[in-house]
């Protein structure tokens, strides 16, 4: 790793020193190699600026904190603090204008991908790798977990089996710890690129594997 990056690493891992909902260094450190394996799989080396792509996966989520620290739960507006904040440090780290512009465009539309997001079409190759990264780490036994610790955070309730898990599985998803779980299993649908779809294959499988034996523990009752 060069300097630059060695030296945004530390500050971000600064600030996420004391996560404990799943967007800590670690997540940052892995939507970074899941977006290396996209830009690879995908031949895009020539399009990509690695270190806008570098910056974008390690400040995308930082937000979270202030939001945790003002005490909003839902964290709605972690993408616009993570925004604010990657301007202040990029420019403290003399990164020229146009970069940064590229970085900040990155994490706007970061969550634009999830099952919620409004899906805004682009073809800037740095934005459609993160999304499938950060989408990846959403997925599988690790997603589910996340989902669930967010779930738990926002006071969700456990089950209910009077909820649709088919019809209304918007509105249920917001009720529900394991409504919520079934909904993310949406997210492969939502994947930009051939390479993501293939590095999500086990995940996906996993997960639903997991939620079939769940929703199987749920249901006891006689035949
Ligand atoms: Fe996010
Ligand atoms: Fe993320």
């Amino acid at each position: 790793m060069d300097n630059y990056k060695i030296k945004l690493r530390e500050r971000v891992a600064e600030v996420l020193r004391e996560d404990n909902t799943g967007h800590d260094i670690y997540h940052s450190d892995r939507v970074y190699s899941y977006a290396r394996k996209i830009v690879k799989g995908e031949s895009w080396l020539d399009y990509v600026n690695d270190n806008v792509l570098f910056a974008a996966a390690m400040l995308h989520d930082v937000g979270h904190q202030r939001c945790l620290k003002e005490g909003d739960k839902s964290r709605k507006k972690h993408v616009e603090y993570s925004e604010q904040y990657a301007r202040g440090v990029l420019r403290s780290m003399d990164v020229p204008k146009d970069e940064i512009d590229r970085v900040v465009a990155c994490i706007h539309l970061h969550d634009d991908t999830k099952p919620w997001g409004k899906k805004t079409p682009t073809d800037i190759k740095e934005i459609l790798a993160l999304q499938d990264a950060d989408n990846l780490e959403a997925m599988g036994v690790l997603g589910q977990l996340r989902v669930s610790f967010y779930s738990y955070d926002n006071k969700l309730m456990f089950y209910d089996p009077q909820l649709s898990k088919t019809k209304n599985l918007e509105e249920s998803r917001n009720k529900c710890i394991i409504y919520n779980m079934i909904w993310h299993l949406g997210l492969y649908e939502n994947l930009n690129t051939g390479t993501a779809k293939i590095l999500a294959k086990k995940k996906d499988a996993s997960a639903k594997r997991m939620i079939e034996d769940l929703l199987e523990e749920l249901d006891v009752s006689e035949e």
